[in-house]
């Protein structure tokens, strides 16, 4: 649940009794926690209080016919991502398709797309809490066939257990929108040398959301080894915040060699 942006005192005594209004008219529900800080961290992951029922913060998302194991104090996980989700997921596939999904999380974009389109995933995520229940779920959604699990830094790309992703990808979903614009070079790196789709998520507070994103991407792939071919679609993914957004520019792009 998410209290009131600013902390009030008065509510202190009443949490419980809301969380145990939570879990009564909810027959699944068996603990309630209060989000206690912001997303944070490299891992992305925040404070929780719990309210009512049991202090164990395991559990099992489910959405667009796939279950996800995760424990909300330990990994990343948004629910309010499950459009955006399906929509990559449904995206026709390219010929010969291989994804890279370069911040997997629990692998809710690795593992739709690969169970929807039958396609080779390579998951990445540096959070080793993360990719043990990445690998969980990989079973879970029957795509252990398709989707590779890796637990390491994008930023070795081209080293030890990422060498060989080098020019192989032909989709690259870039889900960690504070840093994106950081790994960018390693995307383009992945990239096959005729090319493939970015799916490259960020925030921006501009009153022109989706003009000041695609610019922003432009931008950053003239300045590295990148060739902008063309922007399929820029949309807005949620508000992030008051006058702040979520977006993502889709857009099909080659390592450029004479740079
Ligand atoms: C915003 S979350 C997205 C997770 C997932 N795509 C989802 O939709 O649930 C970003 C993820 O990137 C991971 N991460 C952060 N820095 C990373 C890095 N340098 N290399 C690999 N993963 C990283 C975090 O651990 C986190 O799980």
């Amino acid at each position: 649940m998410e209290g009131p942006k600013d902390p009030n005192p008065a509510l202190e005594p009443y949490w419980g009794a809301i969380g145990q209004a939570v879990i009564a008219v909810n027959p699944v529900v068996t603990s309630v926690f209060l989000k206690a800080s912001a997303v944070t961290g490299e891992f992305r992951t925040r404070d929780l209080t719990c309210i009512a029922g049991p202090d164990a913060s395991e559990t099992i998302h489910k959405e667009n016919d796939c279950s996800f194991y995760l424990d909300l104090r330990k990994v990343f996980f948004s629910p309010r991502l499950v459009t955006e989700r399906a929509r990559v997921a449904h995206i026709p596939k390219l010929e010969d398709e291989l994804v890279l999904d370069m911040f997997a999380g629990v692998g809710p974009f690795a593992i739709q797309r690969a169970k929807v389109q039958g396609v080779p995933v390579i998951a990445v995520d540096k959070n080793p809490v993360a990719v043990e229940y990445l690998q969980r779920n990989v079973q879970v959604n029957h795509v252990a066939n398709l989707v590779t699990s890796i637990c390491d830094d994008v930023a070795h790309l081209g080293q030890g257990n990422l060498s060989d992703i080098v020019h192989r990808a032909s989709r690259i979903i870039m889900n960690l929108p504070e840093r994106a614009f950081q790994f960018l070079p390693q995307a383009v790196q992945a990239l096959r040398p005729n090319g493939g789709i970015i799916h490259f998520y960020q925030f921006t507070r501009e009153s022109d959301p989706l003009e000041t994103s695609s610019r922003k991407f432009i931008d950053a792939l003239q300045t590295i080894k990148g060739e902008l071919v063309r922007i399929d679609r820029v949309k807005i993914v949620k508000p992030y915040a008051p006058h702040e957004y979520l977006t993502v520019v889709d857009a099909f792009c080659r390592p450029s060699f004479s740079k």
